[in-house]
């Protein structure tokens, strides 16, 4: 069976996203244009790889890149509270200002434990640029750094989804759509299997 057909409907195409990113990063070239030093992007991966990719190319300023680690859902479909950085980032972000990019913010946790520990290392502004933003589900309300600003693709209703970066059990990541995954793909326990 092809990846498609575990998809039982698709939230958001190819074109859409696209569309939506470009939108982003025309906002955040503007957002960010006054500010001579180069901005810093740092992609919270594993998720956030592909929005990341198509977002950087968009953004016209001149940035850099680095990526952290942070463990949440582990391979089920609920968010783990207690959220643990195990890959740092390299580079020296005292004084600069920032930009998180996600792929999802869900209960809040990850981001939580984001800007307080982004805020430690010395960053003049911390921001956050998210793919999709569940608000539905918000159980920890983040601060963002200085005058940080929020920006967010699409608000997501309260599916677990998949496609565009995001997984289940680390399946599905290379979709280039959002999408909602048929019944009996998603309950936990369930381990995908693509045949
Ligand atoms: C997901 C997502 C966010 C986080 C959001 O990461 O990429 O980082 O969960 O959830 P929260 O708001 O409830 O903290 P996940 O742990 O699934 O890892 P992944 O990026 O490797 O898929």
């Amino acid at each position: 069976m092809a990846m498609e057909d575990h998809i039982e409907r698709i939230l958001w195409t190819d074109e859409e996203i696209s569309n939506r990113v470009s939108e982003l990063a025309s906002q955040i070239s503007n957002d960010f244009k006054q500010f001579s030093s180069a901005l810093v992007i740092i992609g919270v991966a594993t998720g956030a790889f592909l929005f990341l990719a198509d977002i950087v190319r968009k953004i016209t300023l001149p940035i850099t890149v680095d990526f952290i680690r942070v463990g949440s859902y582990g391979s089920g479909t609920v968010s783990n509270a207690s959220p643990i950085i195990s890959s740092d980032i390299k580079i020296d972000i005292k004084g600069k200002h920032v930009i998180v990019v996600e792929d999802i913010v869900d209960t809040g946790n990850t981001l939580s434990c984001l800007m307080s520990h982004l805020e430690s290392k010395g960053a003049c502004s911390v921001s956050v640029c998210t793919f999709l933003d569940k608000p539905a589900r918000r159980k920890v309300h983040f601060e963002l750094v200085g005058e940080g600003k929020f920006y967010r693709g699409f608000e997501c209703p309260d599916y677990f989804v998949v496609g565009y970066g995001m997984d289940f059990a680390e399946l599905y990541r290379n979709l280039p759509y959002v999408g909602v995954l048929k019944p009996e793909y998603t309950s936990d326990g369930c381990v995908a299997t693509i045949s």
